[in-house]
C-alpha cells in the first residue's frame, strides 16, 4: 500500500506568545494566558470585538507593555520587557491604530523620522527605495503632512515603518477611514511584503477584505485566542460567526 503523502512541514513560528498575562494596571488584566503564534512570510490576522485586547497584543509584543508572566518570544527568544527601540533594531516594526504622523511637518520629515537609527548616509537611498513603492508620497514629499488623505497618510505610516526594511510589520488597522479602493491597496502591499518574505500581523475589523488577503486568522475574545484557522476558510465557519458575526451566517460576498 501506498504511504500516505505527509503534510508539508509547517513554517516555523517567528513571533510566539505563551500563556501571556499583560496590561494597564496591576488590578486588570487583559491578555489572560493569551497563547497564540504567527508564522514567518505569512499575514497573520487578529480579529475580534472591541475590547478584545487585540491592540495589547501588539503593545506587548512591540515592547511598550511588559508581561507580568508568560513569555513573548521572537525568533525563539524572549523578549519581554525589550525595549521598543531594540525590538526596531531586531526587525520589528510597529504601525499603530489611528493617525501616527506629525502634521505640521512636511511628508519627507516625517518619512526621515522612521529611519533615525541608520546611518545618515544611508537614509536617501532608504527613502528611495520606500519612494519607488509610494508614488503618491513620492508627489507630495514636500507638503504638509497634514494636508494628504487618511489613504496617503496610511501609507506614508506604512512607508515610515519600511525603511528599517523589518523583517516583521506590526499593523493594526489600517483600513480604519479608507475608502474601499484604498483598502484593497493597503492590503495589495502587505500582500506583496509578505510575499516578499516580511511576516505581518495585522488587526482588522474589516475582516471579510482582509480574510481575502492573509494567509491565517486568529480570534481574540476577552484576551484569549479563541479561533486559529487558515483565512481561507474562516469566512464558511460557523465558530467565526458564532464568535464574532453576530451567530448568524452571513451570505458571502
Ligand atoms: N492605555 C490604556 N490604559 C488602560 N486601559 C486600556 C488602555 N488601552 C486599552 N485599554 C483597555 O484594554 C482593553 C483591551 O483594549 P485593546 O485596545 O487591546 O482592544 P482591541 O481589541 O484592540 O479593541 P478595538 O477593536 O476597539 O481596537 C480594553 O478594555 C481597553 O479599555
Ligand atoms: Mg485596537
Amino acid at each position: 500500500m501506498e504511504a500516505a503523502p505527509s503534510p508539508a512541514p509547517a513554517t516555523a513560528p517567528i513571533i510566539a506568545f505563551d500563556k501571556v498575562v499583560a496590561g494597564y494596571t496591576p488590578s486588570l488584566t487583559i491578555l489572560n494566558a493569551t497563547t497564540l503564534d504567527a508564522r514567518a512570510g505569512e499575514i497573520t490576522l487578529l480579529i475580534g470585538p472591541n475590547g478584545a485586547g487585540k491592540s495589547t497584543v501588539l503593545k506587548t509584543l512591540f515592547g511598550i507593555l511588559t508581561p507580568t508572566s508568560g513569555e513573548v518570544r521572537f525568533e525563539g527568544a524572549c523578549v519581554n520587557g525589550v525595549p521598543p527601540r531594540e525590538l526596531l533594531a531586531r526587525g520589528i516594526a510597529f504601525v499603530p491604530q489611528g493617525r501616527n504622523l506629525f502634521g505640521s511637518l512636511s511628508v519627507r520629515h516625517n518619512l526621515e523620522l522612521g529611519g533615525f537609527t541608520l546611518p545618515r548616509r544611508e537614509l536617501p537611498s532608504r527613502i528611495d527605495e520606500v519612494l519607488a513603492r509610494f508614488p503618491r508620497i513620492r508627489e507630495r514629499l514636500d507638503n504638509q503632512a497634514s494636508t494628504m488623505s487618511g489613504g496617503e497618510q496610511k501609507q506614508l505610516e506604512v512607508g515610515r515603518a519600511l525603511l528599517l526594511r523589518p523583517r516583521v510589520l506590526l499593523i493594526d488597522e489600517p483600513s480604519i477611514g479608507l475608502s474601499p479602493k484604498l483598502v484593497q491597496d493597503v492590503m495589495t502591499l502587505l500582500r506583496a511584503l509578505a510575499d516578499a518574505g516580511t511576516t505581518v500581523l495585522m488587526v482588522e475589523q474589516n475582516v471579510r477584505t482582509a480574510l481575502k488577503y492573509a494567509d491565517r486568522a486568529l480570534v481574540l475574545e476577552m484576551g484569549r485566542l479563541a479561533l486559529d484557522r487558515p483565512a481561507a476558510t474562516l469566512l464558511d465557519d460557523p465558530d467565526l460567526n458564532r464568535l464574532f458575526l453576530g451567530g448568524h451566517a452571513r451570505p458571502a460576498a
